[in-house]
């Protein structure tokens, strides 16, 4: 492989896993390991889709690491009401069997240290952050090597999803999500905060899924399999013809950053009370502080279908029908 190397920090989670195929399918990167965190799904419900989604990319080689069970201080609130019983979409795939794979000892932290004390590697959070506090917690050093951490999470402008500022993954572990943007701080480097702003203009419509089915039927229906739930979920709360994943955003950013833009600025999180999870940007440089997050405020929507599907399709040109498909 000779992408740039990246850890993906995820709960699987229908958005999760279409983000782990976006991922294994680009040579820009190499995923040199996925840690599984308790989020949308149980952490072991995370672990064994993430190896569903494996087998279905045919990269059972990808080792996966399971990470923190609860968040750091909070009860455990997962989002099954959204991502389904068994976390992807009620589709209950067969279990990958214990002989067709080889079950890491390490957990997400030992490898997250091992890892970082040998090289620095970057880390595309997408999930609530709680392994990566861990790390910042019990061995900074390793932390301080993270080369770049691109989180989907937060929001700037835009509603919150589970409480009126708040999204899931901050809100879900916010003590977390503190001391990630905290350290970071300290380190004089910057989150890339691809937050609701962004990830709320990415709607899989059922037109584009008809569309992916009908470029690759095999991968289409496989997408179709995981995210029915999603869609009527979306339909049920928002009144929405299609599904925010807003994970691949995430990944495909981390490769190709003109798909989004925002500005750099000071953002803390919020642990308590009302605004449990919000991020808070200082948008208007109230507090002097330097900046420890690239905000990001604008996306291509259009760009990251033609780059979503082309890339996990691998087709040579363009989807031509792309932007009669997408709303932007
Ligand atoms: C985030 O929370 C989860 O439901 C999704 O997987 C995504 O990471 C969106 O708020
Ligand atoms: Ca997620």
């Amino acid at each position: 492989m000779s992408g740039k190397k990246v850890i993906i920090d995820c709960d699987p989670g229908i958005d999760d896993s279409l983000a782990i195929m976006l991922a294994l399918s680009l040579e820009e990167l190499d995923v040199i390991g996925i840690t599984i965190v308790c989020g949308n799904a149980p952490v072991e419900m995370g672990y064994e889709n993430a190896l569903k989604i494996l087998r279905f990319m045919n990269r059972l080689d990808v080792p996966v690491f399971m990470g923190a069970a609860a968040p750091m201080k909070r009860p455990f609130v997962n989002a099954l009401d959204t991502h389904g019983p068994d976390g992807l979409g009620g589709s209950f795939l067969d279990s990958v069997p214990s002989d067709a794979y080889f079950r890491q000892e390490q957990t997400a932290l030992e490898f997250l240290e091992q890892t970082l004390l040998a090289e620095s590697v970057s880390v595309i959070a997408l999930g609530p952050m709680t392994n990566l506090a861990a790390l910042a917690d019990h061995c900074p050093e390793a932390f301080a090597r993270i080369d770049s951490i691109v989180s989907m999470g937060g929001s700037f402008r835009s509603h919150g999803n589970c409480s009126p500022v708040a999204e899931y993954n901050y809100w879900c572990d916010p003590d977390a999500a503190a001391i990630v943007y905290r350290e970071t701080d300290h380190l004089g480097k910057r989150i890339h905060m691809v937050g609701l702003d962004v990830t709320r203009k990415i709607v899989l419509t059922p037109d584009l899924l008809t569309y992916l089915k009908r470029l690759d039927p095999e991968t289409g229906s496989f997408v179709e399999q995981i995210t029915r739930f999603y869609f009527d979920f979306h339909w049920e709360w928002e009144h929405l013809i299609g599904c925010v994943i807003n994970d691949p955003l995430a990944v495909a950013y981390f490769v190709q950053r003109d798909l989004c833009s925002g500005f750099e600025a000071y953002v803390q999180i919020e642990t308590d009370g009302i605004c449990r999870g919000q991020s808070v940007v200082d948008s208007m440089q109230f507090l002097k502080h330097d900046p420890n997050a690239v905000v990001l405020t604008q996306v291509d929507a259009l760009g990251f279908f033609r780059f979503f599907f082309l890339r996990l399709l691998h087709l040579k040109k363009d989807p031509d029908l792309l932007p009669l498909l997408v709303r932007t």
